[in-house]
């Protein structure tokens, strides 16, 4: 792109978004803050864990672990570092704090919620339970650290399939995620309680407009998250975790896709798969878009917003994660 621009550190990080914006607009937008950022890792021996939604300046340009919510989970146990930024929603945040009880863990905005998370409460949880008792519970990660509290055990989209089978009954409380579990229950034919909480992101998403995208890209290959209703996800050629949809990508060979999930994802994988062309259907998650490089620099220097998990909260919860870490 700009031949004219001087050569300094941060040419190999442009180099990663390329694709997706000018070299000026790159320094005059990003260039200051991810300079301010790595100097302030270094100094706080921090890491920033980022989501696939993150937008492609902080997910390639100062991202150390990228990820799916189990990603994520799971590359938060034992990391080097005393200092972790969350570049995700509050339970993202709340799950590395959880297994990293005597580290700081920061998230840049706390007010990035998920509209899952906020959809069901612990009396909720308790109350199911009392409804249907010696049901297990199997709780979606996109939930307070109270709700998972009151769970058996934790999934995530890319894992959900597997936990509900490896408890080998013919029944589970499955929260708050209606459409996740209703997509769990047509793979693996165990019914479901279910609690009516939506990704609002996702829930946008119809079969008709599906249909409608075939029509105009004839060829396009439909991923579709788990999260979206079944009716949609029926539409779909695959469907799984945001590092499924990933890997879908960088294995199938396929030329052309729609990601039907948060279009964030497109960008980040389009910057690393020039050869294929991504169909965007652009939904954009409010929570996740909270997530700013300024913030993130203002996290470090402030060393705010810490994430704490309530005392009695913390065993409960992490058992719940655990389970599910030690299950999949
Ligand atoms: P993944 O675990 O598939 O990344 O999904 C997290 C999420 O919030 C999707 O909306
Ligand atoms: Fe929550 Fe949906 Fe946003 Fe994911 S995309 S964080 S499920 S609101």
């Amino acid at each position: 792109m700009d031949q004219l621009a001087p050569r300094h550190r941060l040419d190999p990080l442009y180099e990663r978004v390329s694709r997706l914006m000018w070299r000026s607009d790159f320094d005059a937008r990003f260039a200051e803050d991810i300079e301010a950022i790595l100097d302030l890792k270094r100094t706080h021996n921090a890491v920033i864990l980022a989501h696939n939604y993150q937008t492609p300046e902080i997910f390639h340009c100062v991202a150390d672990i990228t990820g799916d919510s189990l990603a994520l989970a799971r590359r938060a146990q034992g990391l080097d570092a005393d200092v972790i930024v969350m570049a995700g929603v509050h339970f993202m945040a709340e799950t590395a704090k959880m297994m990293n009880p005597d580290k700081t863990v920061l998230i840049p905005d706390g007010r990035a919620g998920c509209s899952l998370a906020e959809a069901i409460t612990p009396a909720n949880v308790r109350s199911l339970k009392a409804a249907h008792p010696g049901v297990p519970v199997v709780t979606y990660v996109n939930s307070s650290a109270a709700v998972k509290a009151e769970s058996d055990i934790c999934c995530t989209s890319a894992n959900a399939k597997k936990i509900v089978e490896s408890l080998g009954v013919p029944e589970v409380i499955m929260i708050p995620d209606e459409f996740l579990a209703q997509n769990i229950a047509a793979e693996t034919g165990i019914r479901m309680i279910t609690w009516p909480g939506h990704c609002e992101v996702h829930e946008r998403f119809t079969p008709g407009e599906i249909r409608q995208y075939r029509r105009m890209h004839p060829g396009v290959v439909v991923l579709a998250h788990p999260e979206c209703p079944p009716s949609v996800v029926a539409e779909a050629d695959f469907s799984g975790s945001t590092a499924a949809m990933s890997d879908f990508v960088a294995t199938s060979g396929a030329q052309k896709v729609l990601l039907v999930t948060e279009c964030s994802m497109s960008d980040n994988l389009s910057a690393s798969h020039p050869e294929t062309v991504f169909v965007r259907p652009c939904q954009l998650c409010p929570h996740m878009k909270r997530i700013t490089l300024a913030n993130i620099r203002h996290a470090l220097e402030t060393m705010s917003e810490e994430v704490v998990i309530p005392a009695e909260l913390q065993i409960p919860a992490r058992r719940a994660v655990e389970a599910m870490l030690a299950a999949s």
